[in-house]
């Protein structure tokens, strides 16, 4: 595979050995901030071993595709992004994206990931859409995923229950020809 396809300004995506993803994202995921940010389950603790169970699960589906992101500066791997549901017969997928790293938020290199995975999308896996959700008490991400591409879809009203209030879960989505007409053709 050309390296370069999974190179961005400032991360790129590797592919992990799924014991050693297990073990950060297990690490991560006891920041119930983050898990709250990334998941609608409660927030809770998962073992390494049942982390690294599920993505040697999906290595082995034809739906999903997951990668680490590094940094290109030191190399370290602060975060995991991955295409998910990949459905063939319409060619659209579902993404999602944590930096575990909290040192790392807002330093534009999950806006760069996201770039990545979608080149990724439409020009290797010839994709049409890729759609995320996101709550809507998440605007960093929000706006990362505009700065991405993404556009404003749709939205359910008070879906979630968190800490007595209710949250509205928004959805974006980005089609192939919206993504051409904005990076031209790659
Ligand atoms: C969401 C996430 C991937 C975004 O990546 P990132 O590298 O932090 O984002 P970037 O630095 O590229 O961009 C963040 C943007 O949000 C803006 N922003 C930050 N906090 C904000 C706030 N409270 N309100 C509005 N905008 C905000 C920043 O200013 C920046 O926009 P700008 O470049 O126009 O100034 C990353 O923060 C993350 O993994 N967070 C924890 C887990 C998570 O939320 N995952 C997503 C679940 S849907």
């Amino acid at each position: 595979m050309n390296e370069n396809l999974l190179r961005g300004g400032l991360v790129r995506l590797s592919v992990e050995d799924p014991e050693s993803l297990a073990k950060l994202v297990s690490q991560w995921c006891a920041d119930s901030e983050y898990s709250r940010l990334l998941d609608w389950d409660p927030a809770r603790r998962a073992s390494a071993k049942t982390i690294q169970k599920w993505f040697e699960k999906q290595q082995e589906n034809n739906d999903s595709h997951i990668f680490a992101i590094r940094v290109l500066d030191d190399d370290r791997v602060v975060g995991e992004i991955g295409l998910d549901g990949i459905r063939w017969t319409h060619r659209d997928c579902f993404v999602g994206i944590g930096l575990g790293d909290r040192a790392c938020w807002g330093r534009g290199y999950g806006t760069d990931a996201m770039k990545v995975i979608l080149r990724y999308a439409f020009t290797e896996l010839n994709l049409h859409r890729v759609t995320l959700d996101v709550f809507n008490y998440n605007p960093r991400a929000i706006r990362s995923y505009e700065k991405a591409g993404f556009v404003h879809e749709g939205r359910q009203r008070g879906m979630l229950l968190r800490e007595g209030r209710r949250w509205d879960v928004l959805y974006m989505g980005i089609l192939k020809e919206e993504w051409l007409a904005a990076n031209g053709q790659q």
